[in-house]
C-alpha cells in the first residue's frame, strides 16, 4: 500500500481495496513553452459531475495543457471515486488529500489553501478554473489570487441572499477574488453587476451541467433501484445541508415528514455520509422504516431517479439543475433559493420558507400536478443547450490566454 492509502486507512478504516485509486500521482510536470497551461479543480462530488465537461472540451486543444488538482475534500469511493469512472475523468496530476473527518470550515480551507499554493507555485498556470460554491472553490481561488495568478470561476454569480450557509459566503467571495465570470444565467449576472464586477468581466454561456448529462444520458436506467419501481409514482429524496442534518430536532422532523409520506408514495433516499452520521449519532435510524434507503449513488442512477421521479424533494443545488432540466417537479429544503425564478408556483417550493411545510408543499403539489409538470418543462432549456456549453467556456478561456 502506497502511504497515501495508508494515512487514508488509518483516518477514516477503509481496506485498502478501497483505498481511491485517483490518489496516487504526485509529480510535478515540466512547463511546455509552446503550450499555454490551465489548472481545473477538483473536489467534491458536484465538481466532479459538473467540471467533467469543462475538462473534455479544455483536453481537446492542441496548445493548451491541462492539470488537474484533486482537493480530496469528498474522499469515500461513492463521494468521489465513482464519477471519475462514469464521466470519464482523467486521473488528476495533483492529489491535496485534505479527507479528514469533522475538520471544521477554517481547517479544511486552510489546509486546501497550503497544498494549493505550494502547487500553483510550481505549476505556474496561466488560468486556475474553480466551480461552484465550496470550501474547495473558495480556498484554491483564494491562494490562486495571492499568488496573483488569473481566476476563471463557472456557476458565478448564485445568491440567496443568506449569508448564515457557508456556501453563500463562499459565493460572495469568489465574486471578488475571479477574474472571469462564467455566470449560467442573466439573472445570476445581475447579482455580479449589483456587486460591481465589471461587466467585461462576466460571460453568461450556460450551465456546465447540461453537458454533464448529455455525457450519460443513453446509460439511465428505466427503473432503479427495483424492476418493479413505478414510473412516475415515487419521491426521490436527497439531504446534507448543515442547517437541516446537523441539528437533531430539524432532522427528526424532516425525517418523520418523510417516513409519513412514504406511507403513500415510495420514497427513495440515499444517504449522504454526512447524514448518515448525524442519524447515527441522534439515535433516528427507526425513523427510516418504511423508506427506501441505501448508500451515496453514482451519476446514471441518480439522474434515471430524477428523470421518472413523481417529485425529486431535496435540499441539493445540483439536485435542482438537473429537476430543471428533466422537468422534474421539486420541493426544496430550504426557506431560500439562488433560483427564485424557478420558486416561482408549484415547480419548487421551498419548504422551509415561512408558513411552509414539507407536508403542506406535498399537499398543494399533488393537487397542482399537472401545473407544476408544465412549470418545470419550462426550465428544461434554461441552463444552456447540451454539447455547447463547455465547449463556448472553454474556448472563451482559451480566447484569452
Ligand atoms: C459539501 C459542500 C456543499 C455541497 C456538498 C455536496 C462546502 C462548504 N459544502 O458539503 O456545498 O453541496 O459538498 O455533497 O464545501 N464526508 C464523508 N465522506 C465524504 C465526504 C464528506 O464522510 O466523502 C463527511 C466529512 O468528513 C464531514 C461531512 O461529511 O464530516 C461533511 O463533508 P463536507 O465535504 O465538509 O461537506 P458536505 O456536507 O459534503
Amino acid at each position: 500500500m502506497d502511504k497515501a492509502c495508508h494515512d487514508r486507512t488509518q483516518i477514516h478504516g477503509n481496506s485498502s481495496s478501497e483505498c481511491f485509486k485517483y490518489a496516487k500521482k504526485e509529480q510535478i510536470k515540466l512547463k511546455d513553452m509552446n503550450k499555454k497551461r490551465i489548472v481545473a479543480v477538483l473536489g467534491t462530488r458536484p465538481q466532479f459531475i459538473e467540471m467533467a465537461p469543462i475538462i473534455h472540451a479544455l483536453n481537446k486543444f492542441n496548445d493548451v495543457e491541462l492539470l488537474i488538482y484533486n482537493t480530496g475534500q469528498h474522499y469515500d469511493r461513492l463521494m468521489s471515486e465513482i464519477f471519475f469512472d462514469e464521466l470519464s475523468i482523467p486521473e488528476p496530476d495533483t492529489n491535496f488529500e485534505v479527507a479528514a473527518d469533522s475538520v471544521s470550515h477554517a481547517e479544511q480551507t486552510g489546509m486546501i489553501m497550503i497544498k494549493a499554493e505550494k502547487s500553483l507555485l510550481s505549476d505556474k498556470p496561466d488560468i486556475v478554473v474553480v466551480e461552484g460554491d465550496t470550501n474547495t472553490t473558495l480556498a484554491v481561488a483564494l491562494a490562486a489570487s495571492k499568488l496573483k495568478l488569473k481566476v476563471a470561476h463557472i456557476e458565478a454569480g448564485g445568491r440567496c441572499f443568506d449569508k448564515t450557509l457557508p456556501e453563500e459566503l463562499n459565493r460572495v467571495l469568489l465574486a471578488d477574488l475571479a477574474d472571469i465570470h462564467y455566470a449560467p444565467v442573466e439573472s445570476h449576472k445581475k447579482n455580479l453587476l449589483h456587486e460591481g464586477v465589471d461587466n467585461s468581466a462576466i460571460h453568461v454561456l450556460g450551465h456546465p451541467v447540461v453537458d454533464s448529462i448529455a455525457i450519460v444520458s443513453s446509460r439511465l436506467k428505466e427503473r432503479f433501484p427495483s424492476e418493479k419501481m413505478e414510473l412516475g409514482n415515487y419521491f426521490y429524496v436527497t439531504l446534507h445541508r448543515d442547517f437541516n442534518v446537523d441539528n437533531p430536532l430539524k432532522l427528526q422532523s424532516i425525517l418523520k415528514d418523510l417516513s409519513e409520506l412514504a406511507e403513500k408514495r415510495t420514497v427513495v433516499f440515499p444517504i449522504h455520509p454526512r447524514t448518515q452520521k448525524c442519524i447515527q449519532e441522534f439515535g433516528l435510524s427507526d425513523s427510516l422504516h418504511n423508506i427506501t434507503t441505501m448508500r451515496p449513488i453514482g451519476y446514471v442512477e441518480s439522474l434515471s431517479l430524477i428523470k421518472h421521479a413523481y417529485a425529486v424533494i431535496s435540499d441539493s443545488g445540483g439536485l435542482l439543475k438537473e429537476s430543471m432540466v428533466f422537468g422534474t417537479p421539486m420541493i426544496t429544503l430550504r426557506p431560500n433559493t439562488e433560483w427564485p425564478e424557478v420558486a416561482q408556483g408549484f415547480a419548487n417550493q421551498l419548504a422551509f420558507a415561512r408558513g411552509n411545510s414539507i407536508t403542506k408543499c406535498v399537499q398543494l403539489l399533488t393537487r397542482n400536478y399537472d401545473v407544476a409538470k408544465v412549470s418545470m418543462k419550462k426550465f428544461s432549456t434554461y441552463l444552456g443547450t447540451p454539447n455547447k456549453v463547455a465547449s463556448n467556456i472553454a474556448s472563451h478561456m482559451r480566447s484569452i490566454l
